[in-house]
């Protein structure tokens, strides 16, 4: 069936337009580790683990990380309590907007889910996620004023980690919901392109951190540049391993507990980045998730067998450092 970008869900509002250049402009947060969590989807459980593997490396002696959001905090967490847990949790840390808490502040007229979905996503999976939006901005709305707590979150962040410069993003530099940092717009490894190098420029980062497009990879670029999109930090990332992800940023390489990995990593500057597996405690989140949406929901049927299976993606095609 031939789609219309301006079908809701397919739509990108004019209010997520950002500019690289921007970046250039923010006073950085500087610390010595960062976990970049893009996506955690209200996933609590998922939240757990991540706040349990900063304290381990706290208790290794390492600098306690620093948290940071990147958008999409909020998705799965359509019932009041649980969507004021998650505010309140992510409250704690650092965080910037994703599409979906665009949509939670100031719902655009035909947006559906402020997702921007790409031609090759199958307006069913559209509509079920506009249904889920639907869901989450009546849970807002009864969990109002939280909710204006999102409006003082910026669309970007500039992290510093030593001389390393960062770009966080929800999608990519020039849009909320852009899908210019997914796998597909990647060049071959190795290689860089014309857009790429300008938003590089523009931003003064050596790195960009993205998310919003479900699918992690991470790649590095001539000059040293790399971008890490960690898919998703409240689902699986990979066929058949249940582990969550997160990208982390630090002037230490990681030293990670049993059962956590990590599975591609480059030095950028002064900064080791690593794409972390985290475990997590799956099956009471599935418990969490099955008691507000019944088996027909839009989110049962759009997303538990990615809970459960992990997407149509491995490792070896995500990991694209070039030696
Ligand atoms: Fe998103």
């Amino acid at each position: 069936m031939a789609t219309d970008a301006r079908t809701p869900g397919r739509t990108c509002p004019i209010t997520y337009r950002t500019r690289a250049s921007a970046i250039a402009r923010l006073t950085p947060l500087q610390a010595d580790s960062f976990y970049v969590v893009g996506g955690l989807y209200g996933n609590l459980e998922a939240l757990d683990a991540i706040e349990a593997l900063a304290g381990h490396e706290a208790a290794t002696g390492l600098p306690r990380p620093q948290l940071v959001f990147n958008g999409d905090f909020h998705w799965f967490d359509a019932e009041p309590a649980w969507f004021a847990a998650v505010q309140r949790r992510v409250g704690a840390h650092t965080a910037s907007l994703g599409n979906v808490e665009a949509e939670l502040l100031d719902p655009q007229p035909g947006a559906g889910c402020g997702c921007a979905y790409p031609a090759s996503t199958p307006e069913q999976t559209v509509a079920w996620s506009n249904a889920i939006m639907a869901r989450l901005q009546e849970a807002a709305r009864i969990a109002d004023p939280l909710v204006n707590e999102l409006r003082a979150l910026p669309p970007q962040l500039r992290l510093q980690v030593g001389n390393c410069r960062i770009g966080v993003v929800h999608g990519d530099p020039e849009s909320l919901a852009g899908w210019g940092l997914e796998l597909d717009a990647m060049p071959p490894i190795g290689d860089s392109h014309p857009r790429l190098e300008q938003w590089f420029l523009d931003a003064d980062v050596d790195l960009l951190a993205s998310s919003h497009t479900c699918r992690c990879f991470a790649q590095s670029f001539p000059g040293g540049r790399a971008v890490f999109n960690n898919g998703a930090a409240g689902m699986p990332d990979f066929a058949g391993d249940s582990r969550i992800m997160i990208t982390r940023l630090s002037r230490h390489p990681p030293v990670l507990p049993e059962g956590h990995g990590s599975v591609c990593r480059t030095r950028v500057r002064d900064a080791h980045v690593d794409a972390i597996l985290l475990p997590w405690d799956r099956e009471a989140f599935l418990r969490r998730f099955d008691g507000v949406w019944g088996r027909k929901s839009p989110a049962q049927l759009s997303y538990r067998r990615r809970i459960t299976d992990g997407p149509d993606h491995h490792a070896a095609a995500a990991c694209r450092i070039h030696a």
